[in-house]
């Protein structure tokens, strides 16, 4: 029977990708979205995958569309925490709910998603958990303490659950992208955007397909030895 996979944030951007590539590895996918409702369905028809309204901020929510995908599909074994927003701002202008809102959706939103699915990847012995987190969770970033803060909270939060899990099967693991080609980051002021893609090495944006391919190799059934890693996939921006 093949996996059944999840994936939060998973109709647009990088998780679009994600859930395109789980399809095509054989695995039963649902894809979680909050907000744009349009490319929810355009992906639901495009992929023919389950897609289901679910903001990972709300734990109530997280719950009760786990289990809905549960009674569709199966047990979880591979959880993606995809899931991210930013409200850049520096901080002496940034106010508390863009301050709230990006560690409630980034940071909270891991625990929301992982906390209902995990003791079933123990008593099944199998997981797979990979979670995305930034290259400005590992060096900073002007104009995200917000976001940096939730991002590198993301790599802790792996490696203690790595530690919790290595000896059931499970391997949790984050992939830090750098500037990858979406629409979060076409919201960077242009000028902005221009200085930091002078700084890829690689001299370009990265492409959603290429966070995906980390993905799939990190939630392959024979990838079982790698587990509280951060796989980092920027073009060389930033070495960690
Ligand atoms: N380093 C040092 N100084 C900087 C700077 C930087 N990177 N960026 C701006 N400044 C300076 C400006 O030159 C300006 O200086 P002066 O006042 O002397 O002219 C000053 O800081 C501006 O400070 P403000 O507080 O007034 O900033 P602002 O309100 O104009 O805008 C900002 C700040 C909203 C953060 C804007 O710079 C911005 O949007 N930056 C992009 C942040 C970014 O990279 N976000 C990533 C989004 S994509 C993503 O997050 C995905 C992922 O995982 C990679």
């Amino acid at each position: 029977m093949s996996r059944v996979a999840v994936v939060t944030g998973g109709t647009r951007g990088i998780g679009h990708a994600i859930s395109a590539r789980l399809k095509a590895d054989g695995m039963r996918v649902a894809a979680l979205y909050s907000g744009n409702d349009e490319a929810a369905m355009h992906t639901r028809e495009e992929l023919e995958i389950i897609v289901l309204k679910c903001d990972v901020a709300e734990s109530l929510e997280c719950r009760s569309v786990l289990a809905e995908i549960e009674s569709l599909l199966g047990p979880v074994d591979v959880l993606v925490n995809n899931a991210g927003i930013t409200r850049d701002a520096t901080l002496h202008k940034m106010n508390d709910n863009d301050w709230d809102r990006v560690i409630r959706v980034d940071l909270n939103g891991l625990y929301n998603m992982t906390r209902p699915v995990i003791e079933g990847m123990r008593a099944r012995g199998f997981g797979r958990i990979i979670n995305i987190s930034s290259i400005n969770g590992q060096k900073g970033q002007f104009g995200q303490t917000n976001y940096s803060a939730a991002k590198a909270g993301v790599i802790g939060f792996t490696k203690a659950l790595a530690l919790e899990n290595a000896r059931k099967g499970i391997t949790v693991n984050a992939i830090a992208p750098g500037y990858i080609d979406t629409d979060m980051v076409a919201h960077v002021p242009h000028d902005v955007l221009e200085q930091i893609k002078a700084g890829i090495p690689v001299g370009r944006l990265g492409r959603p397909e290429e966070v995906a391919a980390c993905v799939s190799f990190l939630a392959a059934e024979e990838q079982a030895f790698i587990t509280g890693s951060t796989l980092t996939v920027n073009g060389g921006q930033y070495l960690a």
